[in-house]
C-alpha cells in the first residue's frame, strides 16, 4: 500500500512497548543482490529490504541479465551470470532515490564491454557522482554526464579495465565500493585506500562469495584493501541483519516518550555502522544489547531500549563516517536533552538524499528549536525535556526519508503534534514505518 505523503505524529502519554524487527540492511541488500547476480548458480537472500531503493537494484540488474526472484516464502533467490558476465540492457536504468544504487552500479556497469544509461529521481539527479567517475576514468572506463557530472549518466564500459591504487578523497563507501565492484572483472590487484575507514560491509560480503580481499591498517587511522580481480564468485546464502539506521527511529522514539521500553531484535552492530548508540549511551541512554552472535562476519544483537533523561554532548567528529546517516535523527533527539548537541565534520550531509544539515535546521527552528548552522554541522540546544512543536506548520522533508521519520519520532515526544510532508520517501527505506511505530503504542496518522 503506498504511504501517504502527509503525516501527523501526535505525542503519546503512555510508554512506547513491545518487541519488533526493523527492516533488512539497506546497504547489505543492495550488495547481496548484486554479488548474487555475479555467480553463475543459485544465491538466496534472506531477510532483504524490500523498499524501493534496493528494489530499484533489483530491476536494474534483472536489466543486466540476472535473474532474481521473491518466493512466497518471502526469500529472494537470484541466479547470476558470473563476473564480467552483465548483458547489455535494453532500456534506461531508473534507479529511483538511491545514492547506492546508483553508485554500484555505476562501477559495475563500468567494468563490462557494454553501453548504459543510468538516472534516477530530482532527488538523485541533484547528487556528485563525478566521485565514482573519477577513480572509474582512471581504470579506463568513459561517461557521458549532466553537467556538473550529475545524471543521467551514459556508461561506455570495458572488459579489460587497468587496476589502479586510489586513495578516496572523501570517506565514502559508496566510492570504496564502486571501485571495488569494477575491479573484480578487472585482472590484476586493485587497492583503495581509505584516510578513514567507512562501512565495510562491501569487504565482508565480497569474502563471503570466495574473492580475495586483504585489508591492512596503517598510519593514523588509514585502511588499505586490496581486492584480486576476476575470481569466481560461488553462489552463497545471506541473511541480512536489521537495519542499525532504521533502528535508529524506533530507538529515539523510545528514548523521547517517558515509560517507553522497547526490544528491538537482530540489528546489525557493524562498528563502522554503529556509532549512533555509543553517541546515545555518551548522552546518557539506557540501552542493553543480549543476545549477541555474528553472522558473515556481521555482528548482530537485540537491543533493549528504555526512556530517561538525556546530556547534550560534543559529538566526536571522528565518528561522523560510524553514523553518516543517523545525525538527522540525533538532531532530532537532541533537542529534548539538556544543554547543547554539536555535531560538526558532517559536511557530506549536505549531499545526501537532500542538503541534511539544512533540512534539519530549518523544520528544528520552524518547531521554536534553538539552532545554529555551521559550515560542517550544526549545534541543537536542548530544551531538556519534551521539545516544542507547533501544529500550524508543516515540515518539509525535501524528498529525504531520514528527514521525514525523524520529524515524526519528534513529534511523538513533543508538546504538540507535528505535520510532516513528503512521508512517500519513507518507502525507500523504512516500508511499514508507521505502523511499525503505531504497533509499539505510537500515534502517527497517516494522510492527515
Ligand atoms: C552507503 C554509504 C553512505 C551512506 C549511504 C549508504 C552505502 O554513503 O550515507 O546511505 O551503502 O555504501 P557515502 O558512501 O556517500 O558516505
Amino acid at each position: 500500500m503506498p504511504t501517504a505523503s502527509v503525516q501527523t505524529a501526535h505525542p503519546v502519554s503512555a510508554g512506547l512497548r513491545g518487541e519488533i524487527d526493523v527492516p533488512g540492511d539497506k546497504s547489505i541488500s543492495h550488495r547481496s543482490l548484486i554479488l548474487g547476480a555475479l555467480c553463475v548458480g543459485e544465491s538466496t537472500v534472506h531477510g532483504l529490504l524490500e523498499g524501493e531503493d534496493v528494489l530499484a537494484t533489483a530491476r536494474a540488474l534483472r536489466s543486466f541479465g540476472a535473474d532474481i526472484r521473491r518466493g512466497d516464502d518471502g526469500v529472494w533467490r537470484i541466479n547470476g551470470l558470473g563476473v564480467g558476465g552483465l548483458m547489455p540492457p535494453s532500456d534506461i536504468l531508473d534507479v529511483g532515490n538511491s545514492g547506492t544504487g546508483a553508485r554500484l552500479l555505476l562501477g559495475l556497469a563500468a567494468s563490462h564491454d557494454l553501453t548504459s544509461i543510468f538516472t534516477g529521481d530530482a532527488s538523485l539527479r541533484q547528487r556528485p557522482m563525478q566521485r565514482v567517475m573519477t577513480p572509474l576514468g582512471e581504470m579506463g572506463a568513459r561517461f557521458e554526464a549532466a553537467s556538473g557530472g550529475r545524471l543521467p549518466i551514459t556508461v561506455i564500459g570495458r572488459n579489460t579495465l587497468m587496476p589502479v591504487e586510489y586513495r578516496l578523497p572523501v570517506a565514502s563507501a559508496q566510492i570504496k565500493s564502486a571501485v571495488l565492484l569494477a575491479a573484480l572483472n578487472t585482472p590484476g590487484q586493485t587497492t583503495v585506500i581509505e584516510p578513514r575507514p567507512t562501512r565495510d560491509h562491501t569487504e565482508h560480503l565480497l569474502r563471503h562469495f570466495g574473492a580475495e580481499v586483504t585489508v591492512t591498517d596503517g598510519a593514523d587511522g588509514e585502511r588499505r584493501i586490496c581486492l584480486t580481480g576476476r575470481p569466481e564468485l560461488q553462489p552463497q546464502t545471506v541473511h541480512v541483519p536489521g537495519d542499525p539506521s532504521s533502528a535508529a527511529f524506533p530507538i529515539a522514539a523510545a528514548l523521547l516518550v517517558p515509560g517507553s521500553k522497547i526490544t528491538i531484535r537482530g540489528v546489525g552492530l557493524n562498528p563502522l555502522r554503529a556509532a549512533l548508540f555509543d553517541t546515545l549511551r555518551d548522552m546518557g541512554a539506557r540501552i542493553e544489547e543480549t543476545n549477541r552472535r555474528e553472522d558473515q562476519g556481521e555482528p548482530i544483537a537485540d537491543l533493549l531500549v528504555r526512556a530517561g533523561p538525556l546530556q547534550g554532548i560534543e559529538v566526536p567528529p571522528a565518528r561522523a563516517p560510524s553514523m553518516i546517516d543517523e545525525y538527522p535523527v540525533l538532531a532530532a533527539i537532541a533537542a529534548f536533552a539538556t544543554g547543547a548537541t554539536v555535531m560538526r565534520g558532517i559536511a557530506e550531509l549536505r549531499v545526501k538524499e537532500s542538503d541534511r544539515i539544512k533540512a534539519m535546521v530549518n523544520g528544528l527552528r520552524a518547531l521554536g528549536v534553538a539552532v545554529e548552522e555551521l559550515e560542517d554541522g550544526l549545534i541543537v540546544q536542548g530544551h531538556g525535556g519534551p521539545a516544542p512543536a507547533r501544529s500550524d506548520i508543516r515540515i518539509e522533508t525535501e524528498m529525504d526519508h531520514r528527514i521525514a521519520m525523524s520529524f515524526l519520532v519528534y513529534g511523538l515526544g513533543a508538546q504538540s503534534p507535528v505535520t510532516v510532508m513528503g512521508c512517500e520517501m519513507i518507502e525507500t527505506s523504512f516500508p511499514g514505518f508507521a505502523d511499525l511505530m503505531n504497533g509499539l503504542g505510537g500515534h502517527i496518522e497517516v494522510g492527515k
